[in-house]
């Protein structure tokens, strides 16, 4: 495996596979790795020649007063996570090889997605977002490259980013990987003291049972949506931000009886920690799949599904 930090190696090694005919796997992260990141890594080691992790903490996706100094930095633990599943690249350049003039006079926005749900409260957020992937789309050239679904919005704002633009690169979403007792994985779990870690369980066990009235035949976007509020508002700990039901590409507002494939995504601050949380229901005429992801362990989330 090789640790890449200037952006001229990343290009000459993934223009070098693809000479030979390879496929160049990319797996843009902040690094932190865990085993959400790792499952990324290894969907990429499956179906690429060439995978190269990024490790960037991005300056661009954090607003004013947000975490980015606090941002959770571990490089050797990155490498030895990006070793273990078999990696063939990391990249982590410093900020100055991204950003050489500071803050880049061009930048990327969609558009209509990037308003709601994390939008609103992260104005500039997908901005940066949209912007280092293009950058990194552009340095790592044509391939495949794998998101987590745990970031729906991000993952439905980069898909669209790619085609709009005529990206060459293959966007691939990868399942919610789950610790064992529910709750999604995440670098920000880092923050979270051990009553808070606790708290914070609420959000699966909101999503757990919306999964469950999806079973029992309920379809009605906002019942859907109050019945994430409600179970939320049971654990004062945990301060809701959004509970919203959207369509899962165009993350447009849901309402009336679900149909064909829906978002149901949280977000809520648990004490100084913000965490998001998601599952997608695929809705058809003979029944309804909740997909809440898998756990840490490799079994499939306790989810519901019915004839
Ligand atoms: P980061 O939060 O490090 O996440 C990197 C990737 O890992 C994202 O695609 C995210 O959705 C995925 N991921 C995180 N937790 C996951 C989990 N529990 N299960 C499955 N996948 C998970 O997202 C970012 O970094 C940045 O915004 C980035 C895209 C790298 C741009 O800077």
């Amino acid at each position: 495996m090789r640790h890449l930090q200037t952006i001229a190696d990343l290009r000459a090694a993934c223009d070098a596979v693809r000479a030979r005919g390879g496929r160049v796997g990319l797996v843009p992260t902040m690094g932190a790795l865990h085993e959400g990141h790792a499952s990324l890594i290894r969907a990429a080691r499956a179906e690429t020649d060439l995978v190269v992790v990024t490790v960037f903490v991005n300056p661009l996706q954090f607003g004013a007063g947000e975490d980015l100094d606090r941002y959770p930095r571990d490089l050797d633990g990155d490498l030895a996570v990006c070793a273990r599943e078999g990696a063939d690249i990391v990249f982590a350049p410093s900020v100055a090889e991204m950003y050489p003039a500071g803050p880049p006079a061009t930048t990327v926005h969609v558009a209509d997605l990037t308003a709601p749900m994390c939008g609103a409260a992260r104005p500039t957020h997908f901005d940066g977002v949209s912007t280092v992937v293009t950058k990194l789309f552009a340095i790592a050239g044509t391939g495949r490259a794998y998101f987590g679904r745990k970031d729906a919005q991000q993952l439905a704002v980069v898909t669209r980013m790619a085609a709009d633009l005529n990206l060459p690169v293959e966007v691939v979403g990868c399942p919610i990987v789950r610790e064992p007792d529910g709750l999604a994985m995440s670098s920000r779990n880092a923050y979270l003291a051990p009553e808070e870690r606790r708290a914070a369980l609420v959000l699966h066990r909101a999503l757990a049972t919306v999964a469950a009235r999806i079973a029992d035949g309920e379809r009605d976007a906002a019942t859907l949506a109050e019945l994430v509020t409600k179970t939320v508002a049971t654990e004062p700990a945990v301060v809701l931000e959004y509970a919203d039901v959207r369509h899962l590409h165009d993350l447009t507002e849901c309402t009336g009886p679900i149909a064909g494939e829906v978002l149901v995504a949280v977000a809520a601050r648990v004490g100084a920690t913000r965490l998001i949380d998601n599952v997608t229901v695929t809705v058809t005429a003979t029944g309804a799949a909740v997909d809440l992801g898998v756990t840490s362990t490799g079994t499939r989330s306790a989810g519901s599904e019915m004839p």
